[in-house]
């Protein structure tokens, strides 16, 4: 697992002379490996979503228009500068006002122009806005400082909607239907390889088809400043091919938590995370968060149904893109840095301290309870355990885009 974070070697600016190409090159280096560690890029342009082709087309066709306009108008301009220009031998150009076949060229041509410009817009905006009806519909949903995915068609056995928090789940070669709003302020939902971008505002919903025919693991951001940690609000979206896409969903609706075997630390986990620890003031984890088929149905924070599968933390603070790195030593002691004091680690993180120390809600510094390093593992542990079956495990296999060295991996 690796920090979410660009670290720029410097070799320092005072090296002169036979040195600077060297620098150059490790700098190019740096710039084109974009920094290490290497985390996914957003790419824009990504040709295997037909929305994005759409802007592409519009956009070249906006550009050589541009480019014709521009031509024109500079032809124009040299032409008339040396054909009239000042001759000392001229007699004094003849004067004349009112020229109505030029006049009529200078007000017809960008008409023309404009009307151009337009209907390429508006056939567009038809392709880019149409009435999603026979699309995949996901639900979006932003919040202060992470995101909650729900599948409104998709009804568990155990009961509730089907939902994920912070790696949604899409199928390829088809269109999906998101309808966007957020809990709190605006924020924008980013993922430049599925579409463009579109607002996430508190009590509007708004709905969007985006598609990608490519499976992958796309890199998706916040876009719109909304607070302390507006930069730690990232997401994954992972497009699925058609039958691997049905696997997952199936497993995410009969999909119940396990139940731990008793005397076990993931049993010790499920007691602290279903009721906390009332004699040292630690909350429960389940008064704000939902684990499908336990009595744990919190919805203020994000759904941790399928937390063991997932490879993100903190919404895409931390990230692994191999089995191996989710479950190393690093991986833990991240996961237990988080659970210990997670405002401590993520600036506006509304999540309680579990180490005593202070925390800021609305405003106010609050104290948090405090549980023992052993009881935090062991809530780790219980969470490590919350896992959809093999095949249905979106991660594996699934190829990471828009990593330039094969992502964290
Ligand atoms: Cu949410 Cu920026």
């Amino acid at each position: 697992m690796t920090l979410n974070t660009t670290t720029h070697r410097n070799s320092g600016t005072r090296r002169r002379g036979r040195r600077v190409l060297p620098t150059l090159a490790i700098l190019g280096a740096t710039l084109l490996t974009g920094c290490q560690p290497v985390t996914q890029s957003l790419s824009i342009g990504d040709m295997a979503s037909a929305y994005n082709r759409e802007i592409w087309w519009m956009s070249i066709w906006a550009i050589a228009l541009s480019i014709i306009i521009f031509i024109g108008v500079s032809y124009a301009l040299f032409y008339t500068v040396q054909k009239f220009r000042e001759d000392r031998h001229d007699a004094p150009p003849a004067q004349f006002h009112g020229n109505n076949k030029l006049e009529t060229i200078l007000v017809a041509v960008p008409v023309v122009i404009v009307i151009l410009l337009s209907v390429l817009t508006v056939k567009s905006m038809a392709v880019l806005n149409p009435t999603p009806n026979q699309a995949t519909k996901i639900d979006v949903l932003a919040k202060q400082f992470w995101w909650n995915f729900a599948y409104p068609e998709v009804t568990s056995d155990a009961g509730g909607v089907v939902t994920n928090g912070n790696e949604m789940i899409m199928p390829t070669k088809e269109a999906v239907a998101l309808t966007i709003t957020s809990g709190d302020v605006i924020h924008g939902f980013w993922a430049p390889n599925i579409g463009g971008q579109r607002a996430a505002m508190p009590s509007v919903k708004k709905t969007w088809q985006v598609d990608n025919d490519r499976a992958g693991v796309y890199q998706g951001n916040c876009s719109q400043l909304c607070g302390a940690s507006h930069a730690n609000m990232r997401y994954k979206v992972i497009a699925l091919d058609q039958d691997r896409y049905n696997t997952t969903l199936a497993a995410m609706k009969a999909y119940r938590a396990p139940e731990p075997a008793p005397g076990s630390a993931e049993a010790r986990g499920y007691t602290l995370f279903m009721q906390g620890k009332a004699s040292t003031g630690a909350t429960s984890c389940a008064a704000c968060h939902r684990v499908q088929g336990t009595p744990a149905a919190g919805v203020q924070g994000p759904d941790l149904s399928f937390f063991g599968t997932r490879r993100t933390l903190g919404a895409g603070m931390w990230e692994a893109m191999t089995d191996a790195q989710w479950t190393d030593a690093k991986a833990a002691e991240e996961l237990h840095a988080w659970i210990k004091h997670s405002p401590l680690v993520k600036p506006g993180s509304l999540m309680p301290t579990y180490d005593g120390s202070e925390y800021m809600v609305k405003g106010k510094m609050v104290k948090g309870g405090t549980l023992t390093d052993a009881e935090i593992d062991d809530i780790a542990a219980y969470l490590r355990s919350l896992k959809l079956p093999e095949e249905a495990d979106y991660w594996k296999g699934t190829p990471v885009q828009g990593a330039p060295n094969g992502g964290t991996q």
